[in-house]
């Protein structure tokens, strides 16, 4: 299949595109490098085997996504564009709903009027919202996330549903992701993030290599074994596995199939400070902060679903998910800048 990868330039869209190619796709990638590097496309595309045209441009601008669509005869979309940090959102939600939700009306309308229904968008465990039973399984209702950019993630499932109710030529995979880290392999593309890193890996990963000095570990007093956060941590490259085995079951599939992609266990805190410091040799100092607003005790998937409809299971461990993200930080400190 021809695929168009939005946000191609960024972190989880970059690892994507190694798979894609892989397993013998064609891929074009679109994105207006809003948090994302050129350098990741091209990277990609060496470590995938492939050529891979770069397309600098909106998701939200629809002349440029009719003129692709006319011109590059795309059979299926990954849709990995938008914005992520949560505490930006905070700030600037209209941004938010203007780029997570509007970008992705925008782009099921090109897609609609160029005939390719075959779609797998990036959603997040957020929008189970809070007080489930744990594991989280996609039969739970949904919630109400803590942020605009949870309620964006929320907001996109609900128009999907709705678009796949209207016309029933759709076949969307909605992929609820729980804690994404890790880098591919052979540390050429991983995890890049500007300015100070709003997600625990990445900032752990430059603590080890001093150019933070110490991790802020927000709250010590939740009621998990050490006091610290639990979450459900799986490695990028298992993630991106789980997009190419949902996007395969889209063939006999119509309509929304939500699946989470999560490994079906937690680590806290302090687990994955020690896991890092394992795999780096280096020591990560920390101090103990206050909770993080919006931040819940502990949750993990049941990825009970994906495993019987798409046969896909998380395969690597924390240490190969640590390791990884130590190759990446080693070979490239300062990311793709
Ligand atoms: P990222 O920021 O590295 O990648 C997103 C890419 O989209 C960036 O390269 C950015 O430049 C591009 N982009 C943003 N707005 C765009 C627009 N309007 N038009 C074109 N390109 C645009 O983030 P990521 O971690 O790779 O996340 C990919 C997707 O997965 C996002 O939708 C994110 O919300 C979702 N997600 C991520 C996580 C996570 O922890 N990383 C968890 C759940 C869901
Ligand atoms: C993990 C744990 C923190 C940083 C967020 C979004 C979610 C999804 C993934 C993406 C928590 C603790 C963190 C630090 C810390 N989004 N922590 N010190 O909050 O589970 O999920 O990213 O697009 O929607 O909400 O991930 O990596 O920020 O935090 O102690 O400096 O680490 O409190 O327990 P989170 P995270």
């Amino acid at each position: 299949m021809r695929i168009l990868v939005t946000g191609g330039a960024g972190y989880i869209g970059s690892h994507a595109i190694v798979v894609l190619l892989e397993a013998g796709h064609q891929v074009v990638a679109l994105d207006n490098l809003a948090n994302g590097s050129a350098v990741a496309v091209a990277r990609a595309a060496e470590l995938g085997g492939g050529e891979v045209p770069f397309i600098e441009g909106d998701v939200r601008d629809r002349a440029l996504l009719d003129k692709l669509f006319a011109e590059q005869r795309i059979d299926a979309v990954m849709h990995f564009a938008g914005l992520k940090a949560v505490g930006e959102s905070v700030q600037q939600p209209l941004a938010y709903f203007e780029n997570n939700v509007g970008g992705t009306v925008t782009l099921c309308q090109a897609m609609e009027g160029a005939g390719a229904h075959r779609l797998v968008f990036s959603s997040s465990a957020t929008v189970y919202g809070e007080g489930h039973p744990l594991p989280w399984h996609e039969g739970l209702p949904t919630g109400t996330p803590s942020n605009p950019y949870g309620r964006s993630k929320l907001m996109v499932e609900q128009v999907l549903s709705d678009l796949a109710v209207s016309d029933e030529r759709w076949h969307i995979g909605v992929l609820r992701y729980f804690n994404p880290t890790g880098a591919h392999e052979s540390g050429r593309i991983g995890e890049s993030p500007r300015g100070t890193p709003n997600n625990l890996v990445p900032y752990i990963a430059q603590v080890a290599t001093e150019r933070r000095e110490s991790l802020a570990v927000f709250g010590s007093d939740y009621p998990t074994d050490d006091g610290t956060g639990v979450r459900d941590y799986l490695h990028v490259m298992d993630l991106v596995e789980g997009h190419l085995a949902a996007l395969e079951a889209l063939d006999t599939r119509s309509g929304v199939n939500v699946w989470n992609l999560g490994t079906g266990r937690g680590y806290s805190v302090l687990e994955m400070v020690r896991a890092f410091e394992t795999a780096s040799g280096r020591s990560v100092p920390y101090h103990f902060a206050p909770r993080r607003a919006g931040d819940l005790p502990a949750f993990w998937a049941d990825p009970g679903k994906a495993r019987e409809e798409l046969c896909w299971k998380a395969r690597r461990d924390l240490d190969a998910m640590m390791m990884d993200v130590w190759r990446w930080q080693q070979a490239n400190p300062e990311g793709y800048d």
